[in-house]
């Protein structure tokens, strides 16, 4: 992709909007022509640094995710065959989401309001990207067909994450069917339909009819789906959002926050202009701490691990499911995320950069960073 405009706007201060356009071809680096493009630019990154951290990744992966895992505490009993599906998946997101609400959402405590542009504007942010989320948007096989870019060519990210949805998919399939042998039984199932209830009454209170999520479960069908969404979000989107964040701990390539408003359209650009507007090193060094422990994770988290020397079993060792019908499923599911990784590996050869950020291998079972 080629950026061939900006506009920067500044309603706070009720500016008018700019229009920014790149340089003619051959521009010295010092010429005000190319270095207003560069600031526009920089702008730009620093609003998309904002808007992705706090609606792509924390308000949908982190904030959607709590309300499954308190709604699945709240209702499934310990001995619950689909409590005992979830319990890898939904471990962490409780911990982590209190973590980041004392720690980066308390004004107080600085937080967001001191490193991230939007400063103490951040649930005015969050109130804007909830207004449009519904259910459909954790389906991501049906929001690659709305998107139109299922035939677009050499698209990794929706390759590989089309690929472990279906795992994923089987996965729940396979667990479901051992749990249930009709749609009959999981209408009867009231811990089943209170946690269902439960995330549309009180996780999506406050949103228009729910926000499309199903009020109760009819089908095998429909709460399959349902699971391999929320499986799907703690694991493969959250991976997908969270480990990218590390584009931002070099603050010149992805600001966490700008010093001074955007330019006016006639005002000459220089390169002092540029370094006053970058953060300060102390909030840069900020970004680059909070890029780098968002970044890792530990490898007994994985789905699977490859040497087999190792003393926990990924995600046989956390699940809670015991029978050996279960464990079945759950090997089927790991041999099904091995092909998928030497596949990967395979694609991966002799590409100057190689995609490996959903390489099963590379993501961990459930949200906790
Ligand atoms: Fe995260």
């Amino acid at each position: 992709m080629i950026p061939v405009l900006i506009r920067l706007e500044n309603r706070n201060d009720g500016k008018p909007q700019t229009w920014w356009t790149p340089p003619k071809p051959g521009t010295d680096k010092e010429d005000p022509e190319y270095l207003k493009w560069l600031l526009a630019k920089i702008y730009f990154r620093s609003s998309d640094l904002n808007r992705y951290s706090l609606c792509a990744h924390f308000a949908r992966a982190h904030g959607v995710g709590e309300s499954f895992g308190v709604a699945a505490y709240r209702n499934l009993p310990n001995a619950h065959p689909i409590l005992r599906l979830l319990q890898p998946h939904i471990q962490g997101i409780v911990p982590v989401n209190v973590q980041a609400r004392v720690i980066f959402m308390n004004p107080e405590e600085g937080g967001f309001s001191m490193f991230l542009g939007v400063g103490d504007e951040t649930r005015k942010v969050f109130d804007n990207y909830y207004k449009q989320f519904c259910y459909e948007e954790l389906l991501f096989p049906k929001g690659v067909e709305d998107r139109g870019v299922k035939d677009i060519p050499e698209y990794l990210h929706r390759d590989d994450m089309m690929a472990n949805w279906k795992i994923i998919e089987s996965y729940v399939i396979e667990m479901v069917g051992l749990a249930y042998l009709s749609d009959e039984d999981v209408q009867k199932d009231e811990e089943i339909q209170n946690f269902c209830k439960e995330i549309v009454e009180n996780g999506f209170r406050r949103f228009e009819n729910g926000a499309g999520f199903p009020k109760s479960l009819s089908t095998k069908e429909k709460l399959i789906e349902l699971l391999t969404a929320i499986i799907f979000n703690f694991s493969f989107y959250h991976a997908s959002v969270n480990f990218q964040t590390f584009t931002y701990s070099f603050a010149p390539n992805f600001p966490t926050c700008m010093r001074m408003a955007p330019p006016n359209q006639d005002e000459v650009i220089t390169m002092d202009r540029i370094l006053d507007t970058l953060p300060v090193g102390e909030i840069a060094f900020l970004g680059y701490n909070v890029a780098y422990n968002l970044g890792v994770y530990s490898p007994i988290e994985r789905f699977f691990l490859g040497d087999a020397a190792e003393d926990k079993l990924g995600i046989i060792g956390e699940n809670m499911a015991v029978a050996p019908e279960q464990e079945a499923c759950i090997r089927r599911m790991a041999e099904r995320m091995r092909e998928l990784k030497v596949k990967i590996d395979a694609r991966n050869v002799g590409r100057y950069l190689k995609y490996d950020l959903l390489s099963p291998d590379n993501v961990p079972l459930t949200t906790q960073t």
